[in-house]
């Protein structure tokens, strides 16, 4: 466990603590508010977020943008991180030696930020973080209430460009987020 965001980076610089290395261009991290009272999780790197190094900068991403900019969630005001820190070749959901080769330095960030909020992105998200007997088709929308932190699983915004009603339950999803933010005191 690392007491700062600067130790955590640097201990996570040329990480090869599984195959994930040796695929990868950058090592995503994280980024946004590091003292932010929401975070997101997401699943692992594509290819727009190998290259540049951040998570959620390709289309998925510019559709949770989308979102956040519709309901009037600042970007900058949550953290955004990933299960696993590496792209999985062609995209590929994230293997559990991975995830949990990974899941160490993910718990370090959660630990930074403190925050009252996240928000699961997916299925992978969901599974890692609250246990594998969670679906992500049943728990969607509705909150678990964890050792503190209140967790939304919501669908991951990749899905949502095949489906427009998950759209609308993503929507929805988020929309929740923002009102037990705003009982929480939360500004977004
Ligand atoms: N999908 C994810 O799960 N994370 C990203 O950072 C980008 C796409």
């Amino acid at each position: 466990m690392y007491e700062t965001f600067e130790e955590l980076e640097k201990a996570i610089e040329g990480c090869k603590k599984c195959k994930l290395a040796n695929g990868r261009t950058n090592i995503v991290f994280g980024t946004g508010n590091k003292e932010a009272d929401v975070m997101l999780i997401g699943e692992g790197p594509g290819a727009d977020e190998d290259r540049l190094g951040e998570p959620f900068v390709g289309k998925a991403g510019k559709l949770m943008n989308m979102a956040f900019e519709g309901l009037g969630i600042s970007r900058e005001k949550v953290y955004i991180a990933n299960i696993v820190k590496c792209r999985p070749p062609q995209n590929r959901n994230p293997e559990d030696d991975e995830a949990l080769a990974c899941l160490d330095y993910l718990r370090n960030q959660v630990i930074l930020v403190k925050p009252k909020i996240i928000v699961l992105l997916g299925s992978v998200a969901l599974k890692n973080i609250l246990g594998k007997e969670y679906g992500i088709t049943a728990s969607r929308g509705n909150w678990v209430d964890r050792k503190g932190i209140y967790y939304m699983p919501t669908w991951h915004p990749a899905a949502l460009l095949r489906d427009e009603d998950k759209k609308i339950e993503f929507w929805k999803d988020l929309k929740e987020v923002k009102k037990k933010a705003s009982e929480l005191g939360i500004e977004l």
